[in-house]
Protein backbone atom coordinates (compact mmCIF):
# COMPACT_ATOMS: atom_id res chain seq x y z
CA UNK A 1 0.00 0.00 0.00
CA UNK A 2 1.04 3.69 -1.32
CA UNK A 3 2.26 5.70 1.43
CA UNK A 4 2.16 9.28 1.62
CA UNK A 5 3.96 12.05 3.65
CA UNK A 6 1.63 15.57 5.07
CA UNK A 7 2.91 18.02 7.49
CA UNK A 8 5.90 15.39 8.75
CA UNK A 9 2.49 12.81 9.60
CA UNK A 10 2.55 9.06 7.47
CA UNK A 11 -0.62 8.23 6.11
CA UNK A 12 -1.51 4.90 4.03
CA UNK A 13 -3.39 4.40 1.88
CA UNK A 14 -7.40 3.44 3.04
CA UNK A 15 -10.07 3.68 -0.03
CA UNK A 16 -8.63 3.53 -3.62
CA UNK A 17 -10.65 6.24 -5.69
CA UNK A 18 -12.54 3.04 -7.13
CA UNK A 19 -14.07 1.70 -4.01
CA UNK A 20 -15.49 5.38 -3.70
CA UNK A 21 -16.96 5.55 -6.96
CA UNK A 22 -18.51 2.00 -5.85
CA UNK A 23 -19.78 3.57 -2.10
CA UNK A 24 -20.69 6.45 -3.90
CA UNK A 25 -23.34 4.51 -6.59
CA UNK A 26 -24.58 2.83 -3.97
CA UNK A 27 -25.58 5.65 -1.89
CA UNK A 28 -26.90 7.58 -4.90
CA UNK A 29 -29.04 4.34 -5.68
CA UNK A 30 -30.47 4.02 -2.29
CA UNK A 31 -31.06 7.91 -2.61
CA UNK A 32 -33.09 7.67 -5.83
CA UNK A 33 -34.95 4.38 -4.95
CA UNK A 34 -36.12 6.48 -1.48
CA UNK A 35 -39.32 8.31 -1.50
CA UNK A 36 -37.99 11.77 -0.78
CA UNK A 37 -39.15 14.04 -3.45
CA UNK A 38 -37.90 17.53 -4.79
CA UNK A 39 -34.81 16.87 -2.41
CA UNK A 40 -32.60 19.82 -1.38
CA UNK A 41 -29.27 18.92 -0.70
CA UNK A 42 -26.97 20.83 1.59
CA UNK A 43 -23.57 20.29 0.75
CA UNK A 44 -21.32 21.15 3.99
CA UNK A 45 -18.35 23.01 3.26
CA UNK A 46 -15.23 22.48 3.25
CA UNK A 47 -15.18 18.21 3.63
CA UNK A 48 -18.01 17.56 1.44
CA UNK A 49 -17.25 19.30 -2.14
CA UNK A 50 -15.74 16.54 -4.05
CA UNK A 51 -18.38 14.25 -2.26
CA UNK A 52 -21.67 16.75 -3.30
CA UNK A 53 -19.87 17.30 -6.79
CA UNK A 54 -19.83 13.13 -7.55
CA UNK A 55 -23.11 12.28 -5.65
CA UNK A 56 -25.26 15.23 -7.50
CA UNK A 57 -24.91 14.11 -11.16
CA UNK A 58 -26.34 10.30 -10.25
CA UNK A 59 -29.62 12.16 -8.87
CA UNK A 60 -31.90 11.56 -10.66
CA UNK A 61 -35.17 12.56 -9.21
CA UNK A 62 -37.13 15.52 -10.58
CA UNK A 63 -36.73 19.14 -9.22
CA UNK A 64 -33.00 18.65 -7.12
CA UNK A 65 -31.46 21.28 -5.87
CA UNK A 66 -28.24 22.09 -4.07
CA UNK A 67 -26.71 24.35 -2.05
CA UNK A 68 -23.13 24.54 -0.47
CA UNK A 69 -23.06 26.27 3.21
CA UNK A 70 -20.75 26.31 5.85
CA UNK A 71 -21.03 25.98 9.60
CA UNK A 72 -18.92 29.11 11.10
CA UNK A 73 -18.49 29.97 15.05
CA UNK A 74 -18.95 33.19 16.61
CA UNK A 75 -18.56 34.35 20.25
CA UNK A 76 -22.13 34.72 21.92
CA UNK A 77 -22.95 37.73 23.22
CA UNK A 78 -23.58 36.61 26.47
CA UNK A 79 -20.23 34.71 26.64
CA UNK A 80 -21.65 31.41 26.61
CA UNK A 81 -19.23 30.32 24.26
CA UNK A 82 -19.62 29.56 20.70
CA UNK A 83 -22.59 30.14 18.36
CA UNK A 84 -22.74 28.28 15.74
CA UNK A 85 -24.32 29.91 12.24
CA UNK A 86 -24.91 27.83 8.86
CA UNK A 87 -23.57 30.75 6.26
CA UNK A 88 -24.27 30.48 2.06
CA UNK A 89 -28.32 29.48 2.32
CA UNK A 90 -29.32 31.41 -0.79
CA UNK A 91 -32.77 30.87 -1.17
CA UNK A 92 -36.04 30.03 1.17
CA UNK A 93 -35.97 26.60 2.26
CA UNK A 94 -39.65 26.10 3.77
CA UNK A 95 -41.28 23.03 3.18
CA UNK A 96 -38.53 21.42 1.30
CA UNK A 97 -37.19 17.69 2.08
CA UNK A 98 -33.39 18.49 2.99
CA UNK A 99 -30.75 16.01 2.31
CA UNK A 100 -27.60 17.10 4.33
CA UNK A 101 -24.34 15.88 2.97
CA UNK A 102 -21.37 15.12 4.72
CA UNK A 103 -17.99 14.05 4.31
CA UNK A 104 -17.49 12.10 7.20
CA UNK A 105 -19.09 11.81 11.30
CA UNK A 106 -17.31 11.79 13.87
CA UNK A 107 -18.73 12.66 17.36
CA UNK A 108 -22.03 14.10 15.25
CA UNK A 109 -21.08 17.47 16.76
CA UNK A 110 -21.60 19.39 13.41
CA UNK A 111 -24.94 17.33 11.95
CA UNK A 112 -26.40 18.46 15.75
CA UNK A 113 -25.08 21.92 15.10
CA UNK A 114 -26.43 21.99 11.31
CA UNK A 115 -30.31 20.53 12.80
CA UNK A 116 -30.17 23.23 15.28
CA UNK A 117 -29.41 25.99 12.61
CA UNK A 118 -32.06 24.59 10.42
CA UNK A 119 -34.40 24.51 13.09
CA UNK A 120 -35.83 28.69 12.37
CA UNK A 121 -36.40 26.62 8.61
CA UNK A 122 -39.62 25.11 8.55
CA UNK A 123 -38.54 22.60 6.27
CA UNK A 124 -40.75 19.36 5.68
CA UNK A 125 -37.52 16.93 6.32
CA UNK A 126 -34.33 16.07 6.89
CA UNK A 127 -32.05 13.47 5.91
CA UNK A 128 -28.42 12.74 6.11
CA UNK A 129 -26.15 11.44 3.80
CA UNK A 130 -22.03 10.92 4.46
CA UNK A 131 -19.81 9.31 2.71
CA UNK A 132 -17.83 8.46 5.83
CA UNK A 133 -18.77 7.89 9.71
CA UNK A 134 -17.15 6.42 12.62
CA UNK A 135 -20.53 4.77 14.79
CA UNK A 136 -17.59 3.87 17.84
CA UNK A 137 -17.22 7.83 18.52
CA UNK A 138 -20.86 8.68 17.41
CA UNK A 139 -22.41 9.77 20.11
CA UNK A 140 -25.82 11.28 19.12
CA UNK A 141 -29.40 10.70 18.46
CA UNK A 142 -29.81 11.82 14.84
CA UNK A 143 -30.70 9.32 12.36
CA UNK A 144 -28.00 8.66 9.80
CA UNK A 145 -29.77 8.02 6.62
CA UNK A 146 -27.31 7.31 3.88
CA UNK A 147 -24.09 5.54 5.11
CA UNK A 148 -21.19 5.11 2.00
CA UNK A 149 -18.48 3.15 4.49
CA UNK A 150 -18.51 2.66 8.37
CA UNK A 151 -14.64 3.11 9.57
CA UNK A 152 -13.04 2.50 12.39
CA UNK A 153 -11.89 5.70 14.82
CA UNK A 154 -8.82 6.41 12.34
CA UNK A 155 -8.18 9.98 10.99
CA UNK A 156 -8.52 10.05 7.34
CA UNK A 157 -7.44 12.33 4.86
CA UNK A 158 -8.29 13.00 0.65
CA UNK A 159 -11.21 13.26 -1.31
CA UNK A 160 -12.35 16.51 0.51
CA UNK A 161 -10.99 15.87 3.47
CA UNK A 162 -8.19 17.22 5.54
CA UNK A 163 -5.11 17.16 8.24
CA UNK A 164 -5.05 21.10 9.02
CA UNK A 165 -6.10 21.80 5.51
CA UNK A 166 -3.71 20.07 3.73
CA UNK A 167 -4.81 16.95 1.27
CA UNK A 168 -8.13 17.58 0.07
CA UNK A 169 -6.99 17.08 -3.58
CA UNK A 170 -5.94 14.03 -2.95
CA UNK A 171 -7.78 11.39 -5.55
CA UNK A 172 -7.73 8.21 -2.83
CA UNK A 173 -8.56 8.25 1.25
CA UNK A 174 -5.57 7.70 3.23
CA UNK A 175 -5.54 6.88 7.07
CA UNK A 176 -3.10 8.27 9.67
CA UNK A 177 -0.23 5.36 10.14
CA UNK A 178 -0.20 4.83 14.51
P1 LIG B 1 -17.93 15.58 14.12
O1 LIG B 1 -18.48 16.95 14.33
O2 LIG B 1 -17.13 15.11 15.31
O3 LIG B 1 -18.97 14.57 13.73
O4 LIG B 1 -16.86 15.68 12.97
C1 LIG B 1 -17.28 15.97 11.69
C2 LIG B 1 -16.36 16.93 10.97
O5 LIG B 1 -15.04 16.88 11.46
C3 LIG B 1 -16.33 16.53 9.52
O6 LIG B 1 -17.19 17.36 8.79
C4 LIG B 1 -14.89 16.73 9.14
O7 LIG B 1 -14.71 18.01 8.60
C5 LIG B 1 -14.13 16.62 10.42
N1 LIG B 1 -13.56 15.27 10.60
C6 LIG B 1 -13.97 14.30 11.44
N2 LIG B 1 -13.21 13.22 11.36
C7 LIG B 1 -12.27 13.49 10.41
C8 LIG B 1 -11.17 12.75 9.86
O8 LIG B 1 -10.87 11.58 10.19
N3 LIG B 1 -10.44 13.38 8.89
C9 LIG B 1 -10.71 14.64 8.47
N4 LIG B 1 -11.72 15.37 8.96
C10 LIG B 1 -12.50 14.81 9.93
MG1 LIG C 1 -16.48 18.72 7.26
Amino acid sequence: MKEINLKNKVFKQYIHKDEIDCIIEEISKKINQSKIQNPYFLAILDGSFIFASDLIRKIQIPNTQISFVKLTSYEGIESTGTVKELIGLKEDISNRNIIILEDIIDTGNTILEVFKSLEKYNVSSISVATLLMKPDVYNKDIEINFIGKKIPNDFVVGYGMDFNENGRNLPHIYKLKK
